[in-house]
């Protein structure tokens, strides 16, 4: 495993359309292994491929005591609001404010190529649309109702 770069707001990977996943032999393994040292060593709650410079529909979430590998995600459903602040790994020293749904469904395949669903709430729905947005370019900057520095 190896501790991957975390782009930064401003660099134009952050801003593409990640490609679909085909292949779920050990290049994808070693993504993965490599995210989830990067995810830890960073203290984050997600990351998503982009930010480590790779355009593939992947990101991981360890958050509330769970972990998940995600590829090619697609939320099938959501449902309710919820208000509150997240921050990202490639918008340093930030927070703000976001609305995103309350509950999600997401279905997406493990490294293996094995589809599964996941039901979240609360924090845990966070982060998987923050991370999925990732996938289509978009950062919570783009959807937060402020955004502040951590001193501010
Ligand atoms: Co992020």
């Amino acid at each position: 495993m190896a501790i991957r770069n975390i782009v930064q707001l401003g660099d134009p990977t952050l801003r593409k359309k990640s490609f679909e996943v085909t292949d779920f032999g050990e290049k994808t393994h070693q993504l993965l292994d490599d995210m989830k040292e990067t995810l830890i060593k960073a203290d984050g709650a997600g990351l998503a491929a982009p930010q480590v410079g790779v355009l593939r529909r992947v990101f991981i979430v360890m958050a509330e005591g769970k972990y998940f590998e995600c590829i090619n995600p697609v939320i099938v459903s959501q449902s309710g609001t919820q208000s509150g602040e997240e921050g990202c790994l490639s918008v340093r020293g930030k927070y703000g404010a976001v609305t995103r749904p309350n509950k999600v469904t997401v279905k997406a395949f493990d490294r293996f190529g094995k589809p599964f669903t996941v039901k979240a709430e609360g924090f845990l729905a966070r982060a998987f649309c923050h991370e999925y947005d990732h996938l289509d370019g978009i950062i919570y900057v783009d959807k937060a109702d402020y955004v502040k520095g951590e001193n501010d």
